[in-house]
């Protein structure tokens, strides 16, 4: 695969980019000739070796429920990229579900940590860098639990909804230093994440409400987070764009 020269110098960086959507958006970009840092709670080496031209990508660990473990990692991409990122995608995120009066004072602090507080964070520590030049795109991975209740998704559908109004503010904060700030929310994608909320009768109980009758795959919100974070959506942001087959509609 060539590389587009015109993208052989766009950072991009995807959080939780070593499994499920974030690999997937990390090979989207991959494959369009960016650079991707994969920046994981878990090793991302195996998963940058499966990018196209491997070579130019690098892995990174992070937890980014920890602001000194993030401002590492804005150290190594500065240094990594020359201080410039072009696109961020905040993908890590965690689903810890329990009925309501059952859910664990540490479920929920995790939950909100890593999903909602993991995501300022990244965005307070790489956003600089795009304000500083004038031009950026960052995609935060939301849910349909943002905009709808889901059985045992207290803490999930509370961080995600706080995910959106995040959004909203950084859209309208950094809006005229030429940065968009968009969520995109799906409903079940066939993950790690995905798998072990959704099996079983929920899951069949909940496929069968979405009216295209099925789940989403993971290179259908990589290219709604490519689309987000190309020159072609310069004009959308703030935005929390729900990619749910009509469940949410009806
Ligand atoms: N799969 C779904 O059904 C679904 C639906 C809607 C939204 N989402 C959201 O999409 C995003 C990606 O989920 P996925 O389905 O690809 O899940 P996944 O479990 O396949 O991937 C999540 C990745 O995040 C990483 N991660 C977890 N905690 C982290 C931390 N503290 N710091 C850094 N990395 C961390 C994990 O190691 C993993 O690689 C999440 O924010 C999730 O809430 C998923």
């Amino acid at each position: 695969m060539t590389v587009d020269a015109a993208r052989e110098r766009r950072g991009v960086v995807v959080t939780g980019g070593a499994s499920g959507i974030g690999f997937e958006c990390a090979t989207h970009f991959a494959e369009r000739g960016d650079r991707v840092v994969v920046a994981d709670l878990a090793d991302g080496s195996p998963a940058v070796a499966r990018l196209p031209h491997p070579e130019r990508h690098r892995a990174v660990v992070v937890d980014v429920a920890d602001r000194s473990s993030v401002a590492a990692l804005a150290a190594v991409v500065r240094e990594e990229f020359d201080g410039r990122v072009d696109v961020v995608v905040n993908c890590a995120g965690i689903a810890l579900l329990a009925p309501a009066r059952e859910l664990s004072a540490e479920q929920w602090d995790r939950t909100l940590s890593v999903n909602l507080t993991g995501s300022f964070t990244v965005c307070q520590a790489l956003g600089p860098l795009m304000l500083d030049r004038g031009s950026g795109r960052i995609v935060n991975l939301a849910s349909q639990a943002s905009v709808v209740a889901l059985d045992r998704h207290v803490a999930y559908c509370a961080s995600k909804a706080a995910v959106v109004g995040m959004t909203r503010v950084l859209a309208a904060e950094w809006a005229a230093h030429g940065v968009t700030v968009n969520a995109v929310s799906p409903t079940v994608v066939d993950t790690e994440l995905g798998r072990q909320a959704w099996e079983g009768e929920p899951g069949e109980q909940m496929r069968a409400a979405i009216p295209v009758g099925r789940f989403a795959e993971t290179r259908e919100v990589a290219a709604l987070v490519g689309y987000l974070a190309s020159d072609d959506a310069a004009m959308v942001t703030g935005q929390n764009i729900v990619i749910d087959g009509g469940y949410t509609a009806v």
